[in-house]
């Protein structure tokens, strides 16, 4: 089976914990480091999040390095992201602090460093506000050509937001840098929230998975704890949304995802609709696709695949 090679570039996060966990737990990807950027909380805590996660995973030969604290233009705003993901940002987990430390190189010299030396032969995955992805393609005018193919979790087609009444998180969290990495040429496949909110762990599904009684599957419930809580509160659904586990369905089950080629690009004008991202289905500005977006996805199979997955990662 052909593997693919992925670097990660994340915010965890709760379901960045997840997406991590699903690929450690798929034969099909090998992950081979990981980029920390803010969004769901300040940088420390990502970063501090990403290196404990590896080390509870005993994963000692993925290297972290560390990116972009705030974005491009707009200011950061995290208290959104702690009232979903706890005030670490992993939940109600309590891993301890690491051991490890992130590599010296700023993650964007790393993300050159790496697809430069092998171009083509890599795959960009991209769940968090794109700052660091942006930066690489603005420092290097190669970088781009050498992407093998950039999966991004974010944006709202037809959807509603998440962040605004138009907006999904990630890229109104900087979307100056999506913009950016939307016009880069980079061959893209975009996971909305038109697709992700299909896929939802419900508390039955982890009591299922608690049936193991194993670390993972603890992890599990303790993680998506305040997640759950949140969208109990706010959105009247007993579960969560598997935002950026979704994304790895890309390499694990494609034939999962309704993926249309459009022209996608993002409202940076600075009004109302700021970091709403848009499909131009009429093809009015008459340009080329640029982006593979998946605009539906067979939901409950990929939660059962999740499931599935992190009951055998619960069994090694
Ligand atoms: O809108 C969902 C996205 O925003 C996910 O990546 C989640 O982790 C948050 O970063
Ligand atoms: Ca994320």
């Amino acid at each position: 089976m052909p593997t693919t090679r992925i670097i990660l570039d994340t915010d965890p996060g709760a379901d960045d914990a997840l997406a991590i966990l699903l690929m450690l737990a798929s034969p099909e990807i090998k992950l081979e480091a990981l980029t920390t950027v803010h969004g769901n909380v300040t940088l420390d805590k990502t970063t501090r999040n990403a290196l404990a996660l590896l080390e509870f995973m005993q994963e000692k030969n993925i290297p972290v390095a560390q990116g972009c604290s705030v974005p491009l233009v707009k200011p950061p705003h995290q208290a959104q992201g702690e009232v979903v993901h706890g005030a670490s940002g992993m939940g109600r987990t309590n891993l301890p602090g690491p051991k490890t430390q992130t590599i010296k190189a700023h993650a964007v010299d790393y993300l050159i460093e790496r697809f430069l030396a092998e171009p083509k032969e890599l795959t960009l995955f991209a769940i968090g506000p794109l700052t660091n992805v942006a930066l690489a393609i603005r420092q290097e005018p190669k970088f781009a050509e050498c992407v093998k193919e950039l999966v991004i979790m974010g944006g709202a087609i037809r959807s509603g937001g998440n962040m605004s009444p138009l907006a999904e998180f990630n890229i109104s969290e900087d979307p100056h840098a999506a913009h950016i990495v939307f016009n880069s040429g980079i061959p893209i496949t975009l996971i909305p929230l038109d697709a992700t909110y299909k896929c939802l762990l419900t508390y039955a599904d982890i009591e299922r998975l608690n049936k193991t009684d194993s670390p993972i599957a603890r992890f599990v419930r303790d993680v998506t704890a305040d997640y759950m809580e949140f969208y109990l509160k706010y959105e009247g659904f007993a579960g969560c949304a598997l935002h950026d586990p979704l994304t790895v369905a890309a390499v694990i089950a494609p034939e999962l995802l309704s993926l249309e080629s459009h022209y996608v690009d993002v409202d940076i004008s600075g009004g109302v609709s700021t970091g709403k991202t848009y499909a131009d289905f009429m093809k009015v500005a008459k340009k080329p696709a640029n982006i593979k977006v998946a605009l539906d996805v067979k939901g409950r199979e990929f939660v059962e695949l999740f499931i599935k997955r992190m009951e055998n990662l619960a069994k090694q």
